[in-house]
């Protein structure tokens, strides 16, 4: 690749000052309309690009990588998860995949606590009532919400963003406990003063709280299922910033509605865009507060975000491994 410049092509509209850098170091095919590609056009894409930069909308499964040209040899994929590749059919093709880690950890920790704020303390029906008029002032037993302060939280995945939720959540005086394959180091257990639960429906059946915070991955489809959920106590509440496939959605619906889980707030969704109207039923009902895929949806992350793609495409045209490689065996 060295002295040719390649051409990269980038799926959905990036920031201003990503594009133009991209234009100043690579042939670029940006998205300026940002029009979700269809899948004709995906195919088109990957049978012209050196480097494909795809986000969570697009779908490089192994039947569009199949129709893959010759020159593609790097999937530099906007954002941390890469749920949205398949990267063992991509890596038998000899194409390395790179993502986004790290600059999108604290801004999706943020979202993860906000929604636990937002649900315990009814922020969506406090808003609801003033903007539909029906506020007439203040009462001693009116939008009384949980207290999170003293409350147990359980983790679900004690990577990089997990371990950011606890930190915070330390601060708001949970307690912290967590399911992960492997237990965190010594000293940030220490740190935490956090309880590790190798069985994680031990852990669900005794926590307040339960943040979502893994990557989806085959293993981890419907890790919350229906018998999963069954577990948990009457007054628990589900955060979700992770991936709404790792839930079975389905059935924590029915759960909340039943009155059998207290609420959720839910920045993903198992079938997005599109939310389940069951799920809006709920909302309107204060047990549910939802956000459009926003976790990591801050100026600042997304020119990082940006910064991490031109770093990886440019180590690798330079013919060095781009830092941020994702490899099959950690997927
Ligand atoms: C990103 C995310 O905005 O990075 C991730 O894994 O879930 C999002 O917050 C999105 O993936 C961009 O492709």
């Amino acid at each position: 690749m060295q002295g040719k410049k390649p051409l990269v092509v980038v799926t959905r509209k990036l920031p201003d000052l990503v594009e133009t850098r991209m234009r100043e170091l690579f042939e670029t095919r940006l998205n300026l309309e940002d029009n979700p590609m269809t899948a004709q056009q995906l195919v088109d894409a990957v049978g012209v690009a050196d480097v494909l930069v795809p986000t969570v909308t697009d779908r490089i499964d192994e039947e569009l990588l199949s129709k893959a040209g010759e020159n593609l040899k790097l999937i530099a994929n906007f954002g941390n998860g890469v749920d949205n590749i398949d990267v063992h059919a991509a890596a038998e093709r000899g194409i390395t995949v790179t993502n986004t880690p790290n600059v999108l950890t604290e801004d999706t920790a943020d979202m993860a606590m906000g929604l636990m704020i937002a649900v315990s303390r009814r922020f969506h029906e406090g808003t609801s009532a003033i903007s539909e008029g029906r506020w007439k002032g203040w009462s001693p037993t009116w939008m009384l919400g949980h207290r999170i302060w003293g409350k147990r939280l359980g983790i679900l995945g004690m990577g990089r963003i997990g371990t950011a939720v606890a930190r915070r959540a330390r601060a708001f005086g949970l307690a912290i406990h967590y399911h992960n394959r492997n237990k965190v180091s010594k000293q940030v257990e220490q740190e935490l003063e956090a309880t590790y639960w190798e069985d994680l429906d031990q852990m669900l059946s005794r926590v307040d709280i339960v943040s979502v915070n893994c990557p989806y991955t085959p293993a981890t489809y419907h890790l919350l299922s229906a018998e999963r959920l069954a577990l948990l106590q009457p007054s628990t509440v589900i955060i979700n910033t992770a991936r709404g496939e790792i839930i079975d959605e389905g059935a924590m619906i029915t759960l909340i509605a039943d009155g059998r889980i207290a609420g959720a707030g839910l920045d993903v969704f198992e079938h997005e865009p599109a939310v389940d109207p069951a799920l809006m039923e709920l909302v309107k009902k204060g047990k549910v507060v939802i956000l459009p895929h926003m976790g990591s949806a801050t100026i600042e992350g997304r020119l990082e975000m940006g910064d991490r793609v031109l770093i990886n495409i440019r180590t690798w045209v330079d013919g060095h491994k781009p830092p941020d490689r994702v490899l099959p065996t950690e997927v």
